[in-house]
């Protein structure tokens, strides 16, 4: 089975609670509007209010999706204390956590290594890799109690293959690569599967950043992407972990 053209049903995700880091903007608002239309109650996390509150409202539109629910916090500034109050509220609302998804990052600049600026180098680090650490680590509770759990993190291609002037952004990429693969090997006897996922070129405010010269056309829209996040949210995908899989 090819999880790039995995097609499934309406009700794939039926009484999941699935928690989208970055859910304001490009891959992660496309996933959560797509997955609550198959019946997720997504838990909508970003650092706008007034672009949650949007999108929000885009899925309580949608015929049938169940109720979100948004989690506000700025993961370049968020101490522990922020993720406890996260997890104290993510614990009053949920009895159980099925999928999160760390799709949150930042671009940061594209230098070499040797012009890269230290202060961004910290930011893009923090925001891509400790901040997805921090965040798995208080849902982890919450993600034991559910019998078919599934964490997402997102890769690049430049995490795979290092690239110049990728500078930090690649950098934090293989860091993701190996956190999911760290925690896939610990959870290897539990029911939780842990797995990466490389979105490829899509057509977002990062990637025109990164490319502003390129025929924006051409790119893969958020929505062409999701078959492979269906799929390891779903309950197909029980027993997979310790994967890297492509989008695209
Ligand atoms: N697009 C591509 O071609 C491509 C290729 C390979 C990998 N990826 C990966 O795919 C994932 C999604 O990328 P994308 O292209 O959809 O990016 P995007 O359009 O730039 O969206 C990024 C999301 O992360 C949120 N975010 C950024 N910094 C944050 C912070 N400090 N606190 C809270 N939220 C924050 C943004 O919130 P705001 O809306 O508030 O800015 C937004 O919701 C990323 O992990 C990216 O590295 C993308």
């Amino acid at each position: 089975m090819d999880h790039r053209t995995y097609t499934y049903p309406d009700n794939l995700l039926h009484d999941r609670v699935i928690l989208i880091s970055g859910a304001t903007a490009g891959v992660g608002r496309a996933l959560a509007i797509h997955a609550a239309g198959h019946g997720a109650q997504v838990i909508l996390h970003g650092r706008s209010v007034p672009k949650l509150e949007k999108i929000y409202d885009e899925i309580e539109a949608i015929d049938g999706a169940p109720r979100p629910s948004i989690a506000v916090m700025d993961l370049a500034s968020a101490d522990s204390d922020a993720y406890r109050t996260l997890a104290d509220s993510l614990n009053d609302e949920f009895d159980h956590l099925d999928g999160l998804v760390n799709n949150a990052s930042i671009l940061g600049e594209r230098f070499s290594i040797e012009q890269y600026d230290a202060a961004m180098w910290q930011q893009v680090m923090h925001v891509n890799v400790t901040a997805a650490f921090a965040l798995t680590q208080v849902c982890l509770p919450l993600l034991h109690k559910s019998d078919d759990a599934s964490v997402i993190f997102t890769s690049s291609g430049v995490g795979r293959q290092g690239k110049p002037f990728w500078g930090a952004y690649a950098v934090s990429k293989f860091a993701t690569e190996g956190l999911s693969q760290v925690l896939a090997s610990e959870q290897e006897h539990g029911k939780l599967r842990v797995n990466c996922i490389n979105p490829g070129a899509v057509r977002t405010e990062m990637r025109r950043a990164a490319y502003p010269a390129e025929d924006r056309d051409a790119l893969k829209r958020p929505e062409d992407v999701l078959p492979t996040y269906m799929y390891l949210l779903g309950p197909d995908s029980k027993g997979v972990t310790g994967q890297s899989l492509d989008a695209q």
